[in-house]
C-alpha cells in the first residue's frame, strides 16, 4: 500500500460537506466586503519569495518546498498567498483597475513543518489582500472583514490582538535596540539566532527555541521605536476599533514571522487548539509591491488557516448542514431496476436529487443503503406501480407515507 504522504490530508466524502459550508461562507463574507477572487498558480519562482518573504524567516530558510525543474529553473511551492498575487498585481498592471482593489483567495499552500495538530506541510488558507491605500480606514476594514469571516463560521470567541511593527525607518532604530540588547544574551542563544543576529536581528523574536523564546520575552517592545507617523497610524486605528466595537489587546509580542510587513500585523488566536492557536494572521505590507518591481502601494491582508478554523468549529458543535439526498427509489425485483433509472433521471431533470439501486440487492439492503445515503424520501416501484402510475412516497425520518401519481413525485417533494 502506499500512504499519503507525511502532513498531508485527504479530505473524504464525508467530510468534504464541512469545507464547502465554511467556503460557501467566506465566499459571501467577502461578497459583502467586495472583494473578488484572484487565483494565481500553486507553484511560482523561488525569487519571488526569498525576496519577499525575507531569507532570514523560517518560512524561507527551511520550510519551502523547492525543485530545479526539467529546464533548471528554481521553482517553490507556494508556502503562502501574499506573495503571488502581489507578483500578480504587478505583472497585470491591476493598478490600472481602480484603487482599493479588494482580493481573496481559497488555496492551498506548503511548508515543510514539522506536522503536529493544525500543522501540517499542505494546509489551505482563506486569504484577503487589499490594495492601494494606506490609509488606516484599510487597516480598519480588513480587520472587520477578518473579524466577520470568523464569525460567519460561529468562531465568535477567537481573540484579536493587534501591533504595529513601524515602517523601515523605525524598524533601523528598533533592530539596533534589539543588537544591544540580545549582544548580552547572543552566547545562551541557538545556532540560527547567533547566525540571524547580524543579518535580521528582529527575526529572533520568533524563535520557537524554549531558551532563546524566553530571553526574547525581555528585549525592548517596538512601540517605544516607532517614529511619529507610525504612532499616528497606529493610535488612528486602534480609535477606530474602539469605535467599531471590535475587541483588540495591543500586544507587542506579535511581530509575524515573514520580512514584508510594516506598520500594522495582528493575529486572531484561541486558547482551545493547544500549541497551535493562531487561527488567522494578517498586516500591513507597505514595501512589498515596490520591492517586487511595482510603484509604491500600501496593501494590507489577512489569511485564515483553514484546517484550524475547520478543528475550531467541529469543537463549537457548528452545524454544518444536512448532506444526502432528496429521495432513492427502491426497486423491488432486479428486473424493474432499468424502469427505476429512467424515474431517477426524470427526478433529476426536474432538480430533484435522485438514486436508485443498480446492484441487485435486497429491497432491506436497499433501504439501508438510503439511510446511509441520508435520503430524505424512498419510493419503491414494483410492477404494480409500474401499471397503475401511482406510488407511495416514504419520509424516511418518520416513516410518513403520502400516495401520489408517479409523474408528480418531483412537485410533491419540492412542496414538502
Ligand atoms: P501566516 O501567519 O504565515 O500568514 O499564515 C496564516 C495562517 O495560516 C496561520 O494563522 C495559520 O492559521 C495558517 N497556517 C500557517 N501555517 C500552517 C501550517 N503549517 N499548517 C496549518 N495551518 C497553517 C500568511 O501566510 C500571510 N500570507 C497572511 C497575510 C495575508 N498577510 C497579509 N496578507
Amino acid at each position: 500500500m502506499i500512504n499519503i504522504p507525511k502532513g498531508t490530508k485527504d479530505v473524504l466524502p464525508g467530510e468534504s460537506h464541512k469545507w464547502q459550508y465554511a467556503e460557501g461562507k467566506l465566499r459571501k463574507v467577502a461578497a459583502l466586503y467586495n472583494a473578488r477572487e484572484i487565483r494565481t498558480p500553486t507553484f511560482e519562482h523561488t525569487e519571488l519569495f526569498v525576496r519577499s518573504i525575507g531569507d532570514e524567516t523560517d518560512v524561507v530558510s527551511k520550510e519551502m518546498y523547492t525543485f530545479e525543474d526539467k529546464g533548471g529553473r528554481s521553482i517553490t511551492l507556494r508556502p503562502e498567498g501574499t506573495a503571488p498575487v502581489a507578483r500578480s498585481y504587478v505583472e497585470n498592471a491591476l493598478d490600472s483597475l481602480s484603487l482599493p482593489l479588494k482580493t481573496y483567495y481559497l488555496i492551498s499552500a506548503f511548508r515543510y513543518e514539522r506536522p503536529q495538530a493544525g500543522r501540517l506541510r499542505e494546509f489551505h488558507q482563506f486569504g484577503v489582500e487589499i490594495y492601494g491605500a494606506t490609509s488606516p480606514y484599510l487597516d480598519l476594514d480588513c480587520i472587520s472583514f477578518a473579524y466577520d469571516a470568523l464569525r460567519a463560521l460561529g468562531l465568535d470567541n477567537v481573540r484579536l490582538k493587534l501591533n504595529s511593527i513601524g515602517c523601515s525607518d523605525c524598524r533601523k532604530k528598533y533592530v539596533e535596540a534589539l543588537r544591544t540588547y540580545f549582544a548580552d544574551h547572543l552566547e545562551d542563544m541557538c545556532g540560527t539566532c547567533k547566525e540571524r543576529y547580524g543579518r535580521n536581528a528582529l527575526r529572533l523574536l520568533d524563535c520557537k527555541n524554549p531558551e532563546c523564546k524566553k530571553i526574547a520575552e525581555g528585549a525592548p517592545v517596538i512601540l517605544d521605536y516607532l517614529c511619529d507617523d507610525c504612532k499616528a497610524h497606529h493610535e488612528k486605528l486602534c480609535g477606530l476599533l474602539d469605535a467599531s466595537g471590535i475587541p483588540y489587546e495591543v500586544d507587542a509580542g506579535i511581530v509575524r514571522g515573514l520580512d514584508y510587513y510594516t506598520r500594522t500585523v495582528f493575529e486572531f488566536v484561541t486558547d482551545e487548539l493547544g500549541a497551535q492557536g493562531t487561527v488567522l494572521g494578517g498586516g500591513r505590507y507597505d514595501d512589498l509591491v515596490q520591492s517586487i518591481g511595482g510603484k509604491p502601494t500600501g496593501c494590507v491582508g489577512f489569511a485564515m488557516g483553514m484546517e484550524r478554523a475547520l478543528m475550531l468549529m467541529e469543537k463549537h458543535g457548528v452545524d454544518f448542514g444536512r448532506t444526502g439526498i432528496d429521495v432513492f427509489v427502491i426497486s423491488q425485483s432486479p428486473e424493474l431496476e432499468g424502469a427505476c433509472m429512467a424515474i431517477v433521471s426524470d427526478l433529476r431533470k426536474e432538480g430533484i436529487s435522485a438514486d436508485t439501486e443498480m446492484t441487485g440487492r435486497s429491497m432491506k439492503a436497499q433501504f439501508k443503503y438510503a439511510d446511509k445515503q441520508n435520503a430524505a424520501y424512498a419510493v419503491v416501484i414494483g410492477g404494480n406501480e409500474l401499471e397503475t402510475q401511482r406510488v407511495k412516497i416514504k419520509r424516511l425520518s418518520d416513516g410518513k407515507e403520502e400516495e401520489c401519481g408517479m409523474n408528480e413525485i418531483a412537485a410533491r417533494i419540492k412542496e414538502n
